[in-house]
C-alpha cells in the first residue's frame, strides 16, 4: 500500500472517531498516569513560560456537562440530567479541581476563557453566578481578553442573562443549529426562532458585544430550501459572526449508532448548503478585530496555547509536556480526590510534537517563517526533518513558498487532501504503527472513498 494510501485510512479513522484536534490523535495515546505525572507536567510547563517570558495566551476551558435531551445528529457524548442537585455536585467537584491547579497556575495570566459544550444554560442564575465566582477565586482572570460563553436559545432567561453580564462575559455563542422546527423535532430537539431572537435581544440589553450563531449544514433530513430560510432568517438577526458546521456521521452520533447510513445523495445535498454559506466565511475572513474572533482558535494557531480543562471529557495541553484526556467521570472524581492511578488517556509531548502541531495546524493558511522561529528559536529552512518532509511536498507542488522563502502553505484549497497530506508530517513511529492496524483490521476500511467523503469536502 502506498504512504499515501495509509494517510487516507488515517484521516478517516480518526476523524469517525472524532478525536482530530490534537496531535498526535487521541488513537495513539497510553493509559494510565499518576496525579503526581501531571501535576509535575504543568509545573514544567509554566516555570518553562515563566523563564522564556515568551507570549504563550494560555486558555482555561470549562463544560458544563447536562443536556435537556439527547439531539438525533449530535456527535457528543452527553449526559441527559435534570436533577438540580447533580448540577450543585457538579459545582463541587469543578471548585475542587480549581483548589487543586490554583497554586500551580498562580502565575498564569489565562488570555481567554470558554465555557461550552452540552447546555450550559441548564443551570439556574444562581449557579452560574457561583460558577463564575469559582473561576475567579481560583485562577487570574484579570487580564482575559475574551470570555466567552456558549448558550442555547430555548433555556435562555433574563436572570441568566444579567448574571453572565455581571461576570464580563464579552462574547457568546448561540447553538442554533437550523431554525426549521420539523427538522429539530425530528432530531429530538425543541427550539423556535423567536427564542433565539428573544437571546440575542436580551444578550445586546446587557452588553454582551459579540454574538455568534452555530448552525449546521445537513442535520438529518434537513431539506435544502429550510437550510436557505435558515441562512435568510439569521441575516436578519445580525449576528457579529455566524459559524456553519457541516454534519460528520461519527461513532458517537444517534444517527450512526440507529444504523442509518449517509448516502452520496446526501452528501452531494449537503455540499449544495455548504456552497450556499460560503459567503459567510468569506465575510468572516475580512475581520481583523482579534476580538470578534475565536480567539482560542487563533491563540493554538500562533502560540500552540496550552489549554487547563476542567471537567471530563476534557483533553488538556501542557506545553511540550503532556496531552492528557480525562474520559471516564470515576477516573475524574479518582483524580480530584486524589486517588494514587488516575485512568486517564495521555501522550508525553516532545519539541518535536509541538512543530507537527504548529505546521499541521497552519500549512492550510501558512507558516511564516519568522513567526516559527519565535516560537521555537529553530529556522525552519534549516531543521533537516521537517524541510526534508516540506522539500519533498514542495516538489510534489502540493506546498507552494511565497516572498523569498518566508511563507509556505498548501496549495490546493480542499479539506480532503489538507487533511491527508498532512498525515505527511506525522512521526514515522506512528504512521508503521498505524500501518499494522490497517492490516489487522481491513474490513473497517471498506468504502474508504465514500467514508471519506461523508467528512471531507474536496
Ligand atoms: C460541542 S457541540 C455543542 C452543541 C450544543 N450543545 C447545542 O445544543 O447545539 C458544538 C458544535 O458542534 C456541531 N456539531 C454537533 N454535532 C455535529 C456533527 N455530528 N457533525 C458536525 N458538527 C456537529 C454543532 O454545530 C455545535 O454547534
Ligand atoms: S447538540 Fe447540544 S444539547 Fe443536543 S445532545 Fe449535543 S450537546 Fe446536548
Amino acid at each position: 500500500m502506498k504512504k499515501i494510501d495509509i494517510f487516507k485510512h488515517l484521516s478517516w479513522k480518526i476523524k469517525y472517531e472524532a478525536g482530530d484536534m490534537p496531535y498526535p490523535p487521541v488513537l495513539f495515546w497510553k493509559n494510565d498516569i499518576s496525579n503526581e505525572d501531571i501535576i509535575k507536567a504543568w509545573k514544567n510547563t509554566i516555570n518553562f513560560i515563566k523563564n522564556k517570558e515568551i507570549n504563550h495566551n494560555m486558555w482555561l476551558y470549562v463544560h458544563i456537562p447536562f443536556c435537556y435531551t439527547h439531539c438525533f445528529f449530535c456527535t457528543c457524548v452527553t449526559k441527559v440530567e435534570h436533577n438540580e442537585k447533580k448540577y450543585d455536585e457538579y459545582l463541587d467537584l469543578i471548585e475542587k479541581e480549581s483548589i487543586l491547579f490554583s497554586d500551580i497556575f498562580k502565575w498564569i495570566k489565562f488570555n481567554t476563557v470558554y465555557v461550552w459544550w452540552w447546555t450550559p444554560t441548564i443551570l439556574s442564575a444562581k449557579q452560574i453566578d457561583r460558577f463564575y465566582n469559582i473561576l475567579k477565586k481560583y485562577f487570574d482572570l484579570s487580564d482575559v481578553n475574551q470570555i466567552m460563553t456558549e448558550w442555547s436559545p430555548y433555556t435562555t432567561t433574563e436572570d441568566k442573562m444579567k448574571v453572565l453580564s455581571s461576570h464580563w462575559i464579552n462574547k457568546m455563542t448561540f447553538w442554533v443549529q437550523s431554525l426549521d422546527s420539523n427538522t429539530l423535532k425530528t432530531n429530538n430537539r425543541f427550539q423556535q426562532f423567536d427564542d433565539v431572537k428573544n437571546s440575542i435581544n436580551l444578550a445586546r440589553k446587557y452588553w454582551i458585544e459579540y454574538i455568534n450563531l452555530d448552525i449546521m449544514a445537513w442535520i438529518p433530513w434537513q431539506d435544502l430550501n429550510w437550510f436557505k430560510e435558515t441562512i435568510n432568517l439569521i441575516k436578519t438577526l445580525k449576528p457579529t459572526t455566524v459559524h456553519v458546521n457541516s454534519f460528520w456521521p461519527t461513532k458517537n452520533t444517534n444517527f450512526i449508532k440507529s444504523g442509518w447510513i449517509y448516502w452520496y445523495d446526501d452528501i452531494k445535498l449537503r455540499n449544495e448548503m455548504e456552497k450556499y454559506w460560503k459567503f459567510l466565511e468569506d465575510e468572516e475572513s475580512k475581520i481583523t478585530d482579534t476580538k470578534k474572533q475565536n480567539l482560542q482558535l487563533y491563540n493554538s494557531h500562533n502560540y500552540n496555547s496550552s489549554i487547563l480543562w476542567l471537567w471530563y471529557w476534557s483533553i488538556s495541553h501542557a506545553f511540550w509536556n503532556l496531552h492528557y484526556s480525562k474520559d471516564s467521570f470515576d477516573a475524574y472524581r479518582n483524580f480530584i480526590l486524589w486517588y494514587s492511578i488516575c485512568s486517564f488517556k495521555w501522550f508525553k509531548l516532545t519539541l518535536e510534537d509541538e512543530i507537527i502541531t504548529y505546521l499541521i495546524n497552519n500549512l492550510r493558511w501558512g507558516v511564516n517563517y519568522n513567526k516559527f522561529l519565535e516560537l521555537f528559536w529553530l529556522d525552519l529552512r534549516n531543521t533537516n526533518i521537517y524541510i526534508t518532509k516540506l522539500k519533498k511536498l514542495l516538489t510534489d507542488w502540493i506546498l507552494v513558498e511565497f516572498d523569498n522563502n518566508k511563507y509556505v502553505k498548501f496549495k490546493i484549497n480542499s479539506d480532503l487532501y489538507c487533511s491527508i497530506y498532512s498525515k505527511f508530517l506525522y512521526d514515522d513511529k506512528l504512521i508503521n504503527e498505524f500501518w499494522k492496524y490497517i492490516l489487522i483490521n481491513k474490513s473497517e476500511f471498506l468504502n474508504l472513498d465514500l467514508k471519506l467523503k461523508q467528512f471531507f469536502t474536496d
